[in-house]
């Protein structure tokens, strides 16, 4: 079986961990969390979302988060803009990647940013294009690209038609999100290979939630196809606002226990990724939904 030598993690927790957790983090906080990853050696963080605040509270405050933080030099910190309001915010916050989200399920689509793919799309081109003229990078994301919380199946063809948009209006990939990981190595490896067929592995990662527990298995099953891109959140942590009984992201510390196991490189320190994950479980009071975590307390 072959494996990519080295795997690039973009770490969620800061964004798609903490905009699901009950408790709404402060500002604080946020940094901290992002710092000890950071200090880490995690090379890209996701620290927030320039989102309507009435549509996700717990990402209020992104603009102060980015606004504290350090090792602008040494780590990418990226946001989730829906908008070109929302990246006016980022771009005022000195950000430099931000990430438009699409999905390949129209009531989802519509539950999470209200509007059909179709008017995404058309909305994320000037958002795009703005963010590639003033020099930053953007990212795609697609939900739901196996299961949909309101449609049930998804069909690969939809998932390769937004994927192609996204990439054709500039993203520089495409990060495939299984939301509610009803995903199986079965449905994200004929996903995969699909995609495959037409679009290059380096421009596509995977975005795993674990709620079934099959993350791992279809990371691996991702990285046997090449894909050497893949988001992860510490301490497991999260998951969707707009999808009921969705659990967080694989957890970063068994993502990186498994690339340890598999010898593949990562640049990341398991015991302070642990640390970081204790450290933000503590302050959620909440269980650390990391099995590593846990084991390595
Ligand atoms: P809308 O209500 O259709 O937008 O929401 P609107 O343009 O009519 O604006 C309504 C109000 O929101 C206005 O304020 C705007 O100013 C404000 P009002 O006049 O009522 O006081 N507004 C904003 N405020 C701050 N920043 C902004 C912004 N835009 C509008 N950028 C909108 C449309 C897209 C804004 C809304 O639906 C939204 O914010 N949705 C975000 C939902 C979200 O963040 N979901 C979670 C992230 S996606 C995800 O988790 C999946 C992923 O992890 C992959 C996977 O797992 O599948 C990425
Ligand atoms: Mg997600």
């Amino acid at each position: 079986m072959s494996y990519p030598r080295s795997v690039k993690i973009v770490e969620v927790g800061p964004r798609d961990g903490l905009q699901n957790e009950k408790t709404t983090v402060d500002v604080t906080t946020r940094v901290e969390l992002i710092h000890q990853l950071a200090n880490a050696g995690v090379s890209t963080i996701e620290a927030g979302s320039f989102v309507s605040p009435k549509w996700v509270p717990q990402m209020a405050g992104s603009d102060q988060v980015f606004a504290q933080l350090t090792n602008m030099t040494g780590t990418i910190y990226t946001a989730l803009t829906p908008n070109i309001q929302g990246l006016e915010r980022a771009i005022t916050c000195g950000v430099r990647e931000v990430a438009v989200f699409a999905a390949a399920s129209e009531s989802f689509s519509q539950k999470n940013i209200n509007c059909s793919i179709a008017e995404s799309l058309e909305r994320f081109k000037p958002v795009t294009e703005k963010a590639l003229s003033a020099g930053l990078s953007v990212r795609g994301y697609i939900s739901c690209v196996v299961g949909c919380p309101y449609e049930g199946t998804v069909d690969v063809e939809t998932v390769y038609t937004v994927a192609e948009q996204l990439l054709a209006m500039g993203c520089y990939e495409v990060s495939l999100g299984d939301t509610t990981g009803v995903g199986t190595p079965a449905s994200i490896t004929a996903l995969i290979i699909r995609l495959l067929n037409d679009i290059t592995p380096d421009k596509l990662a995977i975005h795993a939630h674990d709620t079934y527990g099959q993350a791992l298995a279809n990371i691996l099953c991702a990285l046997q196809l090449g894909i050497s891109t893949v988001d992860s959140s510490v301490a497991g942590l999260g998951g969707c606002p707009y999808a009921r009984g969705a659990s967080g992201n694989v957890a970063t510390e068994d993502l990186v226990y498994m690339l340890d196991g598999l010898d593949i490189n990562h640049g990341i320190e398991l015991q302070k990724l642990v640390a970081a994950g204790n450290y933000i479980s503590q302050k959620l009071n909440r269980t650390n939904g990391s099995k590593v975590g846990i084991a390595l307390q």
